[in-house]
């Protein structure tokens, strides 16, 4: 329909390619914005979904990369895709970028969509044979094939990545240690309880877990990683995961002169510090609805959702954002979803069903009030969390401890 087309004569310039920058440029054609879409992606992939790599990919050698979107969607879209290229400066004060092939782009809107990369552990043994880490398809590639070659894996980092490829791994019949430095896995986002109730499967997986145990250094010998070494303990190995967290890709804001801290920050329209320029996704930092504090999160939802609503602001219909957040992890037979923030958890109230093999928690701030549910093969508990949360409903403690107690009789 004519009328309901978004001219704009100016060109939106969007840096990476992954869940955030394809989303809004889709969202942005979805909202009839007739302008010129560039995506400049530093992959040489056809974009892809991530969280499968360290699963479904990694599992069987046949398994093809799950492209976000079809080859042909972005020129049947008139989505200018570039890959791969790197841009290597934003001058906000002409409105151009630059890219590591001399050319320089002008935008009439920036939207930084960088994401995060591991967090590199600079100590000895680093630089090894046979140490790996896992965030974009190459990575997944070479884990692929290592994981056919080596026989026992120490996996650093008791966390999301790190659990889900010690289970594949464990799958493949790898012998997996995982060290871990906090005292409990997952202790940046879950429970202790559910932190608990993991580490006990994968002790009957047979995957030993040592927590309090940070690495000090990799052991190589000829070249070839021989073990690792955590402070007076020693883990041999011929393989070596790194899943140590991840760091925002922040610094071509940061030497652009735009406001940066863990991330870059950005107001309630995902604009940053400089006019013109927006920031998404795992890089950008905002005041988040449901703490009041800035925050940076990491996940699928928090990259797609930023994306559509940014996509409607630069479209003339800016939304209020009130994104629930949710988070998943499958490791082995678990399937962990998270959902709200549960920073300002001052009590936990459990639930579980031993038949189905159930675990929830419940986060509570003062008054009772919920800000969060972790699960553990409970999807009815999460979904229905989602809506809690959106609605501002919570329930009584008695009720979240009570398994037979169905949290969707609260929603109307
Ligand atoms: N030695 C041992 N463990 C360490 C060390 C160290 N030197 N440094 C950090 N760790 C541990 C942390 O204590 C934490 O438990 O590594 C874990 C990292 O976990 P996450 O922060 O969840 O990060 P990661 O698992 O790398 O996942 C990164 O990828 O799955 C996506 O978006 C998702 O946020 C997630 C991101």
């Amino acid at each position: 329909m004519a009328n309901d087309k978004v001219s704009d004569s100016g060109e939106i310039v969007i840096i990476g390619a992954s869940h955030a920058g394809v989303q809004l440029a889709a969202s942005l054609r979805e909202a009839m914005f007739e302008g010129s879409v560039t995506l400049l992606s530093d992959d040489q992939q056809v974009p892809y979904h991530r969280p499968p790599l360290s699963k479904a990919f990694l599992k069987d050698p046949n398994v093809e990369v799950q492209v976000l979107r079809a080859e042909d969607y972005y020129d049947e879209n008139n989505i200018k895709l570039i890959k791969p290229v790197c841009v290597i400066k934003i001058d906000p004060d002409n409105s151009v970028i630059e890219l590591n092939n001399g050319v320089k782009l002008p935008y009439s809107k920036l939207v930084i969509a960088t994401g995060a990369r591991p967090r590199l552990l600079n100590m000895a043994g680093i630089n090894a044979n046979g140490v790996y880490q896992l965030r974009n398809y190459d990575d997944a590639q070479l884990l692929r094939k290592a994981s056919r070659i080596y026989e026992k894996v120490v996996v650093v980092g008791g966390g999301f990545i790190g659990l889900e490829v010690a289970a594949t791994l464990k799958h493949l019949g790898m012998d997996v240690s995982v060290v871990e430095a906090a005292p409990r896995l997952m202790g940046r986002v879950v429970a202790p309880e559910i932190s608990q109730f993991v580490l006990e499967k994968f002790e009957k997986m047979g995957i030993s877990v040592s927590l309090d145990m940070p690495i000090s250094q990799i052991e190589v010998k000829n070249g070839n990683v021989s073990g690792v070494i955590c402070g007076e303990k020693h883990f041999a190995s011929d393989m070596v995961l790194i899943g140590a967290g991840v760091v925002p890709n922040d610094e071509l804001a940061k030497d652009a002169g735009l406001e940066t801290g863990n991330g870059i920050h950005v107001d309630v329209n995902f604009q940053t510090s400089a006019e013109n320029i927006y920031a998404i996704g795992d890089v950008s930092a905002y005041e988040h609805w449901l703490t009041g504090t800035r925050i940076r999160l990491e996940s699928v939802q928090n990259a797609t959702d930023q994306a559509r609503n940014l996509a409607s602001f630069l479209t003339g219909k800016p939304e209020t954002y009130r994104a629930v957040p949710w988070f998943w992890s499958d490791q082995a037979d678990m399937k962990i979803q998270m959902v709200g923030l549960s920073h300002n958890s001052k009590s936990v109230i459990t639930r579980e069903n031993r038949q189905r093999g159930s675990f929830s928690a419940f986060h509570y701030e003062e008054n009772n009030r919920l800000i969060a549910i972790d699960t553990i093969n409970a999807p009815a508990d999460h979904m229905a969390g989602r809506k809690l949360l959106g609605e501002g409903i919570s329930p009584t403690p008695e009720q979240a401890a009570d398994a037979d107690f169905r949290l969707k009789n609260l929603l109307n």
